[in-house]
């Protein structure tokens, strides 16, 4: 079964093309990623409209390239899929819009997938990773907790009460004059840092239920660094470090918090899937690591390059739920928000 796979709901313009057998191995046959990070770079965060115009220029490029990398002529897809949302809306709409254009004229089924369901069921093309799994989605646009018991069938445990884990980072960065994405520029400059000599708090710590906060803790780098004049490198890197091992030590502990949870909504779960941008952070990785080993628990962390946003995760989802016979029709909504 061979689908083509468009995502669009935020800042990357993608199309993927993924076969999935009979035996249920999947593989990428391509994944085009195009990033408008500098088109947004200058403003420290995404913009919607700018997104938007972005994706209409780029998006039937991608696709072309998409089809071409895997060597599949556009009449060999069995379905065309599409990230419906959850997502910017101008960007959902040049996706699925144009979704709906190839799969009318192809004669195709079209499959409009959840965002997150996608991010979900990710490790299962890159790992084959059993149901039920916890997953960790920490991105700039998602913090949640989720167990996934089967397709369609999700609990969100927990989620942030404020801002997304990567979100922080992008903030913190921003405050501290570093580039945008803040996420790589924050964990490189906490390499020389002291994370002992800022204490700063670990929000939610220790309670049942698996939410996260970070506005608390953006504050208090804001007021540590706001008595700090002038602001040299070595304090830049401490407040970095500081940073950064609450933010770990609170993802540990949330976590602990979202597999306790997990036990009573789904049983034992097969694995911890750590997925989106925030789960490349070298120092998260480790912590989440050692409550593996406290816990029993394999960590499964796909490659980067399928577990940020991608078109490949979206194919995967559709053929997922094409082989479930589960389509949908050409008057399928767009939707900027979409719970799992
Ligand atoms: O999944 P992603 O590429 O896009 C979405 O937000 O959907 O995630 C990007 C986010 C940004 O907020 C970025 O700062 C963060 O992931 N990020 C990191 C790291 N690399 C990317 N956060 C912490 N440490 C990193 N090494
Ligand atoms: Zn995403």
């Amino acid at each position: 079964m061979l689908v083509l796979g468009i995502e669009t709901t935020c800042d990357e313009t993608a199309a993927a093309v993924v076969r999935l057998d009979a035996d249920g191995e999947g593989s990428v046959l391509s994944n085009v990623v195009l990033s408008q990070v500098a088109e947004h770079a200058a403003y420290g965060g995404v913009v919607p409209e700018i997104a938007a115009r972005a994706h209409v220029e780029a998006l039937d490029h991608i696709i072309e390239r998409a089809l071409a990398e895997a060597k599949t002529p556009i009449r060999a897809l069995d379905a065309v899929a599409a990230a419906a949302g959850p997502g910017l809306i101008g960007g959902v709409i040049v996706g699925l819009t144009t979704a709906k254009a190839l799969a009318l004229v192809l004669g195709k089924p079209l499959i409009a997938v959840n965002h997150l369901e996608a991010h979900a069921l990710t490790p299962r093309l890159t790992d084959r990773v059993p149901f039920p799994y916890l997953l960790l989605l920490a991105s700039g646009g998602h913090t949640q907790l989720v167990a996934v018991r089967g397709l369609g069938d999700y609990v969100r445990l927990g989620t942030t009460i404020d801002d997304a884990i990567g979100e922080a980072f992008d903030k913190t960065a921003k405050l501290l004059s570093l580039p945008y994405p803040g996420g790589p520029a924050v964990e490189q400059a906490a390499l020389a840092g002291d994370p002992l000599r800022f204490s700063f708090p670990r929000p939610m710590q220790g309670r049942p239920e698996p939410n996260f906060s970070l506005s608390g803790l953006k504050t208090a780098v804001r007021i540590e660094a706001s008595r700090i004049a002038p602001v040299t490198d070595q304090d830049v890197a401490d407040l970095c470090a500081s940073f950064q091992a609450a933010v770990v030590d609170m993802i540990v502990d949330r976590t602990r918090a979202g597999l306790r949870r997990f036990r009573d909504v789904a049983g034992q779960p097969s694995c911890l899937v750590v997925a989106g941008g925030v789960a490349a952070n070298h120092a998260i990785r480790r912590g989440l690591q050692r409550l593996g080993a406290e816990a029993g628990l394999r960590i499964v962390t796909p490659p980067q390059a399928l577990c940020t946003d991608n078109g490949a995760m979206i194919a995967w989802a559709g053929a997922e739920r094409l082989l479930a016979g589960l389509t949908d029709g050409l008057d399928t909504s767009p939707r900027a928000r979409w719970a799992l």
